[in-house]
């Protein structure tokens, strides 16, 4: 008998899971799902010439978004970084602020802090959702912060904290009602970063419009995708008219005239992009089914495999499965490399999760707290094969 081994064990349950027949057929993290959908609705919009950001589809779309978060404004954009970047903006966030934000991110999030002058200031992570930890977060706000002519002050940098992003993870609910009572009795204003969570409900709402704004990505390798593609979501007329003049150069409406109330951006998105999420988004419930059967196949073929367990969405949640993730047990964290190696080796495209921001050179020297639990996540996560694909 060959001795055990723990990397070709997942490989085995990974190719059972994914119904791979060929030896070297490739299983990608999560590729788009087209079919003649998508084409009819891109024709109707080359057809109609209006390709750019004046095209019925563009409306068409934001109602099916609205529809789907019960939104009361939703504006379409070019991605889900320049949504966080406007939703800062919006919020009035100068240069030289500081936005709290979970080192546990894609590199978007803070790079949006980065482009809004405003420096990100890390926090940590819970090991359960990978959200941010309320804990951690309310005992480091008591210590290190003050407040000062109503702004909140690191009392380090004497920089202003002036917002924090919340990120939902992989598509499961951060632990949003403990981090709002936090930032409620802080005052500091909160963007959700739902990028991945289309389709994703905590207690019956929608991922990113439990604050006053949130955003949505739908870059290719999401739920839903435009090519790329962003939403901002707001209950606030005002913050809607703003970042909808902003996204538009701050263009003022007049019937021929060249008025621009300020600097702006061109974050709009086209409606060649909106043509083909809306033929996504018509699609959306069947890919959050077979999204859903696809983690109960996980479960069930990870089901005795004592060494990791399958994420699973928290409680009172039904969360979209954007990506499936593999948790390693402590004693097995010295695998994940071995089991990246051998099933990318195998064209099976699983991924770790994201190097903890504060890691990266150009954030070493940031403002952080102590960031333990993110250092112990990026040993233990192996994102999987997800997409709606994988189910017939
Ligand atoms: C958590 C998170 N935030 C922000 C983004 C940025 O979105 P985009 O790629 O559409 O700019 C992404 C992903 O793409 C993401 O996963």
């Amino acid at each position: 008998m060959r001795p055990y081994n723990l990397e070709n064990d997942v490989l085995f349950r990974l190719r059972k899971t994914l119904n791979l027949k060929k030896k070297n057929e490739k299983a990608f993290l999560h590729e788009p799902n087209f079919d003649q959908k998508e084409i009819k609705y891109l024709n109707k919009c080359v057809k109609s010439t209006f390709v750019s950001t004046a095209g019925e589809f563009v409306k068409l779309f934001e109602k099916k978004i609205k529809k789907i978060t019960n939104s009361k404004y939703v504006l379409s954009l070019i991605n889900g970084t320049t949504a966080l970047h406007l939703c800062l903006k919006i919020l009035g966030v100068q240069n030289d602020d500081e936005i709290l934000v979970p080192s546990i991110t894609f590199a978007g999030t803070a790079n949006a802090i980065k482009m809004a002058g405003a420096t990100p200031h890390f926090v940590d992570s819970e090991t359960e959702n990978f959200g941010i930890d309320p804990i951690k977060l309310e005992t480091y706000l008591k210590k290190t912060t003050v407040r000062k002519n109503n702004f909140l002050i690191n009392k380090k940098t004497k920089k202003r904290i002036t917002a924090l992003i919340v990120v939902h993870v992989f598509g499961h609910p951060a632990k949003i009602d403990d981090i709002l009572k936090i930032t409620k009795k802080f005052k500091i204003p909160v963007i959700e970063d739902a990028a991945e969570c289309i389709g994703s409900y905590y207690k019956k709402r929608h991922l990113g419009t439990f604050s006053d704004i949130g955003i949505l990505s739908f870059n290719g390798n999401k739920t839903i995708t435009t090519g790329g593609g962003g939403a901002l979501l707001t209950n606030n007329r005002k913050l809607y008219e703003y970042a909808n003049l902003l996204s538009n150069g701050a263009k003022e409406f007049h019937k021929w005239e060249y008025i621009h109330s300020e600097p702006g951006y061109n974050y709009k998105m086209p409606a060649i992009n909106a043509a083909l999420g809306l033929g996504q988004l018509e699609k959306l419930k069947n890919f959050l089914k077979k999204k859903r059967s696809l983690f109960k196949r996980y479960e069930k073929n990870f089901k005795n495999f004592k060494q990791a367990k399958i994420l699973k969405e928290p409680k009172k949640s039904k969360s979209n499965y954007w990506l499936q993730a593999l948790i390693l047990e402590k004693k097995y964290y010295s695998k994940k490399n071995k089991i990246l190696t051998l099933t990318n080796n195998k064209n099976i495209f699983t991924r770790p999760i994201w190097k903890p921001l504060h890691l990266l050179k150009h954030f070493k020297k940031n403002p952080m707290m102590n960031l333990k639990n993110a250092e112990e996540i990026y040993e233990k996560v192996i994102n999987l094969p997800s997409g709606s694909k994988f189910i017939k």
